[in-house]
């Protein structure tokens, strides 16, 4: 299923990373030296307050932002090594991002929406089609193929993006608050989804501040002041 199986070790390992921004007269560590590794098929959440480095750590696992020093290794390789081409193709590849806000392109079908991150990979147009078909069968729309995204509710739509984000298969499926714009009956129905691809399989990484999401999953990463203040391994609550 995953395209990189060939690294043994942790899928992502961090050292001592730090992400500082100079503010003037002060320098703000929003990653303040973190080390931490994760395995392959973890299931895992992050946590904590406002501005403890949530939104940074996401976005340096999700090669949208690099390190300011430290070494970030994505399946055995140096992120702060890749060029520009190669961590948009890590990005493409690696990860499959789901957003709070679901991020779908209005005027594109749920199809054309799934297909989009496959053509920059040169796979041809039938094989894209057939691809998305089985991955919106994978989330439980294979009717709504020619829907658009004002024609679906909002749990449809995460379907679409968890779909979309899973297409290629990448390593990791690193969703950022999944369930934030649902309400509590759609957010249960979202988790049920995303606890049974982690049992296919699926690396799954989430920032949530709700613990009732956090409970899904078998480790809670919780951040303090840019650093991990607790790692902690629990059984997880099945939807
Ligand atoms: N572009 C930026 N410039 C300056 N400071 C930033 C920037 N992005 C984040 N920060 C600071 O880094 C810290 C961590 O932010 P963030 O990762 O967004 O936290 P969280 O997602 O947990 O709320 C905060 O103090 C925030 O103000
Ligand atoms: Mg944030």
């Amino acid at each position: 299923m995953n395209s990189s199986t060939t690294n043994e070790g942790p899928v992502i390992s961090l050292r001592d990373v730090y992400r500082t921004y100079e503010m003037g007269d002060y320098t703000l560590n929003a990653l303040n030296g973190v080390s931490l590794d994760i395995d392959r098929n973890e299931y895992l959440a992050i946590v904590g307050a406002s501005g403890s480095g949530k939104s940074t750590m996401m976005n340096i696992i999700g090669c949208l932002d690099r390190v300011t020093s430290g070494d970030y290794l994505l399946n055995g390789r140096n992120v702060g090594e890749m060029n520009e081409a190669e961590l948009a193709t890590a990005r493409n590849r690696e990860i499959g991002f789901v957003f709070q806000s679901f991020n779908l392109l209005p005027r594109a079908s749920a199809l054309k929406n799934v297909m989009q991150p496959l053509v920059y990979r040169g796979i041809p147009r039938a094989e894209r089609q057939r691809m998305a078909a089985e991955a919106l069968e994978r989330v439980g729309l294979g009717d709504r193929t020619d829907s658009l995204p004002n024609q679906m509710s909002g749990g449809q739509r995460q379907r679409v993006a968890i779909s979309r984000a899973l297409v290629g298969g990448p390593a990791i499926l690193l969703a950022d608050e999944p369930t934030g714009n649902l309400d509590s009956k759609t957010s249960s129905e979202i988790m049920a989804l995303i606890d049974e691809l982690h049992g296919q399989g699926q690396t799954i990484i989430m920032v949530t501040h709700e613990p009732d999401i956090a409970a899904h999953c078998e480790r809670v990463i919780r951040l303090a002041d840019g650093n991990v203040e607790s790692d902690q391994r629990q059984v997880r609550r099945s939807a």
